[in-house]
């Protein structure tokens, strides 16, 4: 635990006196100068495996080198030309890949953007023109990035909403089905999914005419919110209710897509099929780029230049992008996910039986929240032991963050390995038992904001 951090520390000042605090939401002083695979170094030499990356955006591992050899050549050749004006094969290869692998047996048509917080923005403007309808539904404690549009969708933190109004109008949040803390206590996950539906039914027959709602957005599985995994009937009867009501049916995979949960994209766990996916993070491996496949019919007539930006889809992005899928089809990495998910599951399943604290664990694949609880009972959230958990395992080479005020976010790149996650497993107990035993001071909590 004896760590040099000389250097970190002297630039985490240095940027802490010059960016935006707007943007920072600090765990530990870690400045990262290199990534291979699931493993990142700081600028000090100190070695970390990668249980967040990125914020999950970077699912084929740091530098894969296939990916860095997609970027160079593309970069060599053509780094811009605007898709506004021109065209270029990039693109066209990579549009063909997201119709491939993106569910729905139908004709599809694909937009871009540079995050998945646009993207978000572009689904909107597609909803709204397309069906002639002003309203949306999205969910309380979704998000859905940073953006007006996109944060206009969000409803899970309050610093981010607060003071930014007026936010876009006609956005209509609806309860989101969390089986671990349930609108009532005590109700089954059948139940829940229920009181959702009956929920939107009530606001349909209330204050929000069915007839006017274009799209409902949402996650297949909450991130931020604490990666909180709906009951499959839920996302199957909000299916039919937008069938009913000629409502569009948008699976929000920024944060689970790209074989994070061990299928291309989350929605497919669930055997739903959405009109539009919309797309993030992971898709470039890093490089800046999103966008949405969808039914092809909401964008055969959308005018120019209805949503556009310079950069979208730039031919360097878009060859990361063709490489990112590539990586994932050839290295089996949806395969090692689901396996690698499930044991890793099981794993902090055997550690629930021995901890108190550990009130749930819960996700898919390679997304996993353990949620921290003061009283298994009460289901309070336990922040103090998450971050003092987080912090501990840094000192002991870990990446390891929570979201949500207590839940440990285990999204490592996929392609991590067994025995990488066996260490990283064995060192997250070990922080454990120091929480446990009172081992971690309150001092490590002046610098853990988290999110
Ligand atoms: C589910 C989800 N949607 C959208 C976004 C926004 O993506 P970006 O920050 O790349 O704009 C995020 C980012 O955390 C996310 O988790």
């Amino acid at each position: 635990m004896t760590r040099n951090l000389e250097k970190c520390l002297k630039l985490v000042e240095e940027d802490r006196a010059i960016t935006s605090p707007a943007a920072k939401v600090p765990y530990y002083p870690l400045v990262v100068k290199k990534g291979r695979g699931a493993v990142i170094e700081d600028v000090d030499g100190n070695a970390y495996i990668d249980l967040l990356s990125s914020a999950g955006a970077i699912n084929t591992g740091h530098c894969h080198p296939r990916v860095v050899e997609a970027i160079k050549k593309q970069a060599e050749d053509l780094i811009l030309y605007t898709h506004v004006y021109m065209y270029h094969e990039p693109i066209i290869d990579l549009t063909k890949e997201l119709i491939a692998i993106s569910p729905g047996d139908y004709r599809k048509r694909v937009f871009y953007g540079l995050c998945g917080s646009d993207a978000n923005d572009g689904a909107i403007k597609m909803a709204r023109t397309y069906k002639k309808r002003p309203k949306i539904l999205s969910f309380i404690r979704s998000y859905h990035g940073s953006t007006y549009g996109a944060l206009s969708l969000s409803g899970v933190s309050l610093p981010m909403h607060r003071g930014l109004g007026p936010l876009l109008p006609e956005i209509y949040h609806v309860p989101y089905p969390d089986p671990y803390r349930p609108p009532v206590p005590g109700m089954s996950p059948d139940q829940v999914s229920d009181y959702c539906i009956d929920y939107i039914r009530t606001a349909f027959s209330n204050h929000i005419p069915a007839d006017e709602v274009a799209a409902v957005f949402i996650e297949p599985i909450q991130g931020d919110a604490g990666l909180v995994v709906p009951p499959k009937k839920f996302l199957q009867d909000l299916r039919k209710l937008c069938d009913e009501n000629g409502i569009l049916l948008f699976s929000e995979e920024v944060q689970q897509g790209f074989g994070r949960t061990g299928k291309w994209f989350g929605i497919e766990n669930f055997d739903v099929v959405p009109d539009a996916i919309i797309l993030g993070k992971a898709i470039a491996s890093g490089l800046p780029l999103g966008g949405c496949v969808a039914r092809a019919e909401l964008m055969d007539e959308w005018e120019a230049p209805s949503h556009l930006f310079t950069a979208a889809g730039s031919p360097v992005c878009c060859a990361a992008a063709v490489a990112t899928i590539g990586v994932i089809r050839d290295e089996n990495l949806l395969q090692h996910t689901a396996e690698l998910g499930a044991s890793v599951k099981a794993r902090f399943e055997e550690m629930q039986k021995k901890y108190e604290l550990i009130g749930d664990v819960r996700g898919i694949g390679l997304s996993i929240g353990v949620d921290l609880v003061k009283n298994r009972d009460t289901r309070e959230r336990h922040r103090e032991a998450a971050a003092k958990i987080a912090y501990r395992a840094w000192e002991k080479g870990l990446l390891l963050s929570f979201f949500s005020g207590s839940v440990l976010r285990i999204q490592p790149p996929l392609v991590v390995t067994k025995e990488q996650m066996d260490v990283a497993l064995d060192r997250i107990e070990e922080s454990i038992e120091d929480f446990v035993k009172g081992r971690i001071p309150d001092s490590v909590l002046e610098t853990v904001k988290g999110w």
